[in-house]
C-alpha cells in the first residue's frame, strides 16, 4: 500500500532480467557446446601435459616386457576383427567429439608440442612431436600429472578388485623411443619393429599419457587373456582411459593390436569413446581417419 510504490515491481523486473540474461547465456552456451566443431590446439590441453618438465628415469626400454615382445605360441595383431563403427549415437556428444575432419596445420615451432583436438592429445605417424616435447611429470611417476592421478585410482579400484596390474613402461623421452626403436630393430626386425614400436617422435609415451601395462598372469601378447584386462576392458574408461591400439584396427592406428597399451583421455572423453564401442580408435573418434 502506498509507500513505495513500484519498489518491489521494479526489484521484480530486475530479477526478471537478470534470469532472462542467464537464460539467453545458457542457450547461448548451449548452442556454442552443440555447434562446436573442432577444437584444434598445438598446444596442451585438457588430458594434455604440460609443455616443460624433467624427464623421470620411468621407462625401461630394455625390458623384454616392454612393447610386447610376443609370448610364445603368440600371433600378435593377425585378427581380422572390425572395430565397431564410429557411428553417431544418442551417446555421441557433440561437445566432445568434433563434428568435423581435423586439420593439424601445425608448423615450424607450433610442431614441438603435440596436436590437441578437442582436449584430446594426439601423437602418432601421422602427427608427430618434436624431439624436445616433453611433458610436466607427476613427482616420482612415469605418468604427465592427470594421468598419474587417475591412473592411482585405476590401480586402488584393481586392487580392491582383488587383481594387480605391474606397469612396464610410461613416459618415454624421444632419446628412450629412439634407444627402444633400434633395440628391437637389432633384435625384432624391420615388419616386427615397424608393427609394435613407433619411430621416435610418433610415440604417444612421449607425452606422458600412455601406460603399457602386464599382470602376474599375463603380459605382451598374452595380456588379453587375464583377468585384469577384462577388468580393464569394463571399467578403464572410468578412470578416463582406453585401449589404444584395438584388435583389427591397424589400418587405421598403423599399430598392431597392443592388448597392454592404455592411454589416458580423461573420464569424460574416454566414456564418450567407449560408448561407441570397445574398439573404436581415438583416429576414429577424432574423425582423424
Ligand atoms: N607401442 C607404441 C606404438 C609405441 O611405441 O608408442
Ligand atoms: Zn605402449
Amino acid at each position: 500500500m502506498g509507500g513505495a510504490p513500484g519498489g518491489r515491481g521494479r526489484r521484480t523486473k530486475g530479477v526478471a532480467v537478470t534470469v532472462a540474461r542467464r537464460r539467453l547465456a545458457a542457450t547461448v552456451a548451449a548452442l556454442l557446446a552443440a555447434t562446436v566443431g573442432v577444437q584444434l590446439s598445438g598446444c596442451t590441453a585438457g588430458a594434455g601435459t604440460g609443455a616443460t618438465g624433467p624427464a623421470s628415469a620411468a621407462s625401461d626400454p630394455t625390458s623384454d616386457a616392454s612393447e610386447g615382445v610376443p609370448s610364445p605360441g603368440g600371433a600378435p595383431g593377425t585378427s581380422t576383427t572390425s572395430p565397431a563403427g564410429p557411428s553417431a549415437t544418442a551417446s555421441d556428444t557433440p561437445a566432445l567429439r568434433p563434428a568435423s575432419t581435423p586439420v593439424d596445420d601445425r608448423s615450424g615451432k607450433a610442431r614441438n608440442t603435440p596436436l590437441t583436438v578437442n582436449g584430446i592429445v594426439v601423437v602418432s605417424a601421422e602427427h608427430p612431436v618434436g624431439s624436445r616435447y616433453t611433458p610436466e611429470l607427476a613427482s616420482g611417476q612415469p605418468l604427465a600429472k592427470p594421468a598419474a592421478r587417475a591412473f592411482t585410482k585405476l590401480q586402488r579400484a584393481v586392487r580392491m578388485a582383488g587383481l594387480r596390474l605391474d606397469v612396464v613402461s610410461g613416459y618415454r623421452s624421444y632419446g628412450a623411443q629412439s634407444a627402444l626403436y633400434n633395440s628391437r630393430l637389432a633384435s625384432m626386425g624391420r615388419a616386427w619393429t615397424a608393427k609394435y614400436v613407433a619411430k621416435p617422435g610418433t610415440s604417444e609415451h612421449q607425452t606422458g599419457l600412455a601406460v603399457d601395462l602386464r599382470s602376474p598372469s599375463g603380459r605382451g601378447t598374452s595380456f588379453d587373456d587375464t583377468r585384469e584386462w577384462r577388468w580393464l576392458r569394463r571399467h578403464a574408461q572410468d578412470y578416463g582411459f582406453v585401449l589404444r591400439y584395438p584388435q583389427g584396427t591397424t589400418k587405421i592406428t598403423g599399430i598392431g593390436f597392443e592388448p597392454w597399451h592404455w592411454r589416458y583421455v580423461g573420464v569424460a572423453q574416454a566414456t564418450a569413446i567407449r560408448a561407441l564401442g570397445a574398439d573404436v580408435t581415438i583416429e576414429e573418434y577424432l574423425r582423424l581417419t
